[in-house]
């Protein structure tokens, strides 16, 4: 079954090969076959189809694909939330506030959580999103939250490190390591430890990365984002793909990802949810570091699941242009996880798309706050 959609005022492609950056094509058409991508180009010269949709003249984009999100959990934070515009500083220990309520959960009641969330996403524009453990931290919790999360996407992390429950540290990095992530492995693609003063120092991280390494998992890592610290050189030492956060950096953390290749993921909404000052993502794309953007959903440091929102932050706070927000929510995501079969619209590729109420992507940056996605196609069909 083919479906030609037609009548795209502006297709972002971000065709590698194109001269733009988003590859764009004005007047464009788009044929699926199936759940993939069979050809893009310019309306009048389209293909045959078994059914035709007129997308009206309308921006048609790659779906966005959040890299990092920590949808498992149950309770609320939101007088932790009053309590940080009243004055407070946020601190990693709050995160425990959680752990106690997601403990207490359900399966169904996580499971029935996550999807309310993941279709949040999906009418925003989301069409691949990765999800962490993180709120367990027993063998038991840390199992079931990445099984629950898998139900959703086969991009699923344990962060197993993500504080220390109660105890002492070490015993807990040997639990994390051990049994945690014997239980965990078989439910997670990718092993994450959050390096910041108050959760887990380098040589925790290290060993944690290390462990799940050698269980057959993808490094990834939080780090430097509630001040300067060792993870993001960390990142950089171990070529990992991607470093999230990076919020507090120095001249030689950006020059060592530079070097590794390692990509930046940006969370702006941790910034506008924390008072905290926004990365500068200027100077990393002018290093020639690439970047990344994502959602960082989470009950604490950040409660929005809105891609749109993350891309008008990073145009308006972080001095990137409409253009290159776009790609690093689409193409930017897709990379940082290690994905080649997303984040572009060309002949091959998944069929997961947005159509936006909107002549151009400029304006996800222009209309802030306005709920701009009309349609979110995930492989070849309108979710
Ligand atoms: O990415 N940094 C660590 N984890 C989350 C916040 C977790 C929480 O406050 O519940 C983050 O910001
Ligand atoms: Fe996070």
């Amino acid at each position: 079954m083919t479906t030609l959609i037609t009548n795209i005022g502006e297709l972002v492609t971000n065709d590698p090969e194109a001269d733009d950056p988003l590859g764009i094509v004005e007047q464009a058409a788009l044929l699926i076959d199936g759940r993939t991508i069979a050809w893009v180009g310019r309306a009048d010269e389209a293909p045959a189809a078994d059914q035709q949709v007129d997308a009206g003249g309308r921006a048609v984009l790659p779906g966005f694909v959040d890299s990092h999100s920590h949808l498992v959990f149950a309770g609320d934070r939101a007088p932790e939330f009053a309590a940080r515009m009243a004055g407070e500083p946020y601190a990693a220990g709050g995160i425990r506030t959680t752990v106690a309520a997601t403990r207490a959960a359900t399966d169904e009641q996580l499971t029935a959580h996550v999807a309310r969330l993941v279709q949040e996403m999906r009418r925003q524009g989301t069409t691949t999103v990765e999800i962490k453990s993180g709120y367990g931290l027993t063998v038991h919790d840390e199992a079931r939250s990445l099984a629950v999360a898998r139900q959703f996407t086969e991009e699923t992390t344990f962060l197993g490190a993500h504080v220390v429950p109660d105890g002492d540290a070490d015993e807990y990095v040997a639990l994390v390591t051990g049994p945690m992530l014997e239980a965990a492995a078989p439910h997670a693609r990718w092993v994450d430890a959050f390096c910041e003063t108050g959760a887990f120092d380098a040589d925790q991280a290290r060993t944690v990365l290390g462990a799940g390494v050698a269980a057959g998992l993808r490094p990834r890592l939080h780090a430097n984002q509630l001040g300067h610290g060792p993870g993001v050189r960390l990142a950089a030492e171990l070529g990992l793909t991607a470093v999230d956060h990076c919020t507090y950096l120095t001249d030689d953390d950006v020059a060592a990802l530079r070097d590794s290749g390692t990509i930046a993921t940006l969370l702006p909404g941790v910034e506008f949810s924390t008072r905290q000052p926004y990365p500068d993502a200027r100077s990393l794309l002018d290093a020639g570091v690439a970047i990344a953007l994502a959602s960082d959903c989470n009950p604490g440091s950040c409660f929005t699941s809105s891609m749109p929102l993350c891309i008008a932050l990073a145009v308006r706070e972080m001095g990137m242009t409409p253009a290159e927000a776009v790609a690093a929510a689409t193409a930017g995501g897709a990379a940082a996880l290690g994905r080649d079969d997303v984040g572009a619209l060309v002949p091959g590729r998944r069929a997961d798309l947005v159509v936006l109420d909107a002549p151009t992507h400029v304006h996800l940056a222009y209309r802030p706050g306005v709920p701009l996605v009309a349609q979110t196609w995930v492989e070849g069909r309108p979710a």
